[in-house]
């Protein structure tokens, strides 16, 4: 017979979701991706964000949203591009657009959590050379400072920058966002224009709330951390590369906000060793997004020697990637590691595209069951956030991935709820959820489930 396990969560733990501007509000038509998406060939189908869900118009529904989802954070972003259209203005009714959007969510009583900067940039910046240009980091201290001043006093949890990692690869290697060009070089320097523009903004906010008596911001950074493991077990060579490459999309922005050394190696390629003082120690919080792990090849064929893919007798999201659960637990427990001890955790982002809402439901328990299981072994991770609340525009990949709890009628704009967002609203409800021991040695990969020393 089987038995049933319950998976719990601290009483002080957070539930909530997230969103970024670009993808759901509509119209951003100042930024580096508006002019992006008019470049045939680049977005999936040809498709462009255009009015996205329109939630620029739909704030008040939006926050009714996400109350009746069971939210208790909202994850969301302000847009540069649309609060500074030019590199000497501001838009003051976009910015009082926001204080309205967040007085909303007060209102609810939802907690929110602030991204500054979610992938685009304004396209004055942009064509001065991103975060490669001169001046990038103060520029971003510019427009931080001044969100800052009008929102500060109400938000304890920011997010300077959203998965830096993924920017600098899509946007100078792979060719999957702006600018689509500039290779390693340029990448470096968008790199170290990030690292110190984010970390400009930690201590001035720092410095701001304690000279106006706010509320002390939480501030970090959404890291997008990755499993790579080597795809022939055998193999030393796949072994090396998985771990340099994780050791370098990993691990070197998130070492430069700890330690304040930027370290960076591509063999044969890069090798850069540079102190970036000013950072060190400007994460409060370690942000992770957390989706999938690749399988790493190492190829005198391949560009940089390796090739990474995805395990196809695996079960895959929508997109193909890998759905690899345990994968969270690996993450939670390395940051932590590298990070300064007893350092909160929060799961910024974990989700799965799924359009027929089949697997999402396994997905959060799934992960959220090894999220208790880091919890348990003391590590201090205090909220999930779940990638997202509706289907939006997935950048590249155009509107064909279903990310969202509610599906989204793009026609319409009518949001309803999938199966998984009334479990996800129920667990976040319980602060916990049932797991019956057939589905949990499912889960740890193991015949007979093992519910006190489970495997690892
Ligand atoms: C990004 C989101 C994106 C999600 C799913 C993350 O890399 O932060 O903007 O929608 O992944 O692909």
């Amino acid at each position: 017979m089987s038995q049933k396990k319950w998976i719990g969560f601290p009483d002080k733990f957070l539930w909530g979701v997230g969103s970024s501007a670009h993808q759901i509000e509509g119209y951003n038509s100042n930024s580096d991706w508006w002019l992006y998406e008019e470049q045939p060939g680049k977005i999936k189908k040809g498709e462009k964000s255009g009015a996205a869900c329109d939630h620029w118009n739909r704030v008040e529904e939006d926050t009714q949203l996400l109350k009746d989802a069971g939210a208790q954070v909202y994850r969301f972003g302000v847009e540069w591009a649309k609060i500074q259209p030019t590199e000497d203005s501001w838009d003051e009714s976009v910015i009082l657009h926001y204080k309205n959007e967040l007085d909303l969510l007060l209102k609810a009583g939802i907690i929110p959590m602030i991204t500054l900067q979610h992938f685009s940039i304004p396209l004055w910046l942009a064509h001065q050379g991103g975060w490669a240009a001169e001046g990038a980091p103060e520029k971003f201290l510019k427009f931080s400072k001044r969100i800052y001043e009008e929102l500060g006093s109400k938000v304890e949890y920011w997010i300077t920058i959203n998965e830096p990692m993924v920017v600098l690869v899509l946007g100078y290697l792979s060719g999957h966002g702006p600018p689509g060009s500039g290779g390693l070089g340029m990448m470096i320097e968008a790199m170290d224009g990030m690292i110190r523009g984010h970390a400009l903004v930690y201590h001035e906010c720092k410095k701001m709330s304690k000279e106006l008596g706010w509320i002390n911001p939480q501030i970090g950074i959404a890291h997008h951390l990755r499993v790579f493991q080597p795809k022939r077990k055998w193999n030393l060579l796949d072994w090396i590369t998985a771990h340099g490459i994780s050791r370098a999309f990993n691990w070197s922005f998130f070492d430069a906000v700890e330690t304040g050394n930027l370290f960076f190696k591509v063999p044969r390629h890069v090798n850069v060793k540079r102190q970036l003082a000013n950072a060190k120690g400007t994460q409060d919080f370690i942000g992770i997004n957390y989706y999938s792990r690749d399988h790493v090849q190492f190829g005198f064929k391949h560009p940089f020697w390796f090739h990474v893919s995805f395990r196809q007798d695996r079960p895959l999201t929508d997109l193909g990637w890998e759905i690899y659960p345990r994968g969270i637990y690996k993450l939670i427990k390395q940051s932590s590691k590298r990070a300064t001890p007893g350092k909160p955790i929060w799961i910024t982002e974990n989700g799965v595209a799924d359009r027929y809402d089949s697997k999402r439901e396994s997905f959060i328990k799934q992960h959220l069951f090894w999220l208790s299981r880091a919890i348990k072994k003391g590590l201090p991770v205090v909220g999930y956030i779940h990638w997202t609340i509706y289907d939006n525009f997935e950048w590249s990949e155009g509107y064909d991935p279903k990310f969202g709890l509610y599906e989204n009628d793009f026609k319409t704009q009518v949001r309803t709820p999938r199966k998984s967002a009334i479990t996800f609203k129920q667990i976040i409800q319980d602060n916990g959820f049932e797991l019956d021991d057939n589905k949990l040695a499912a889960i740890l990969g193991v015949k007979q489930p093992s519910l006190k020393s489970p495997t690892e």
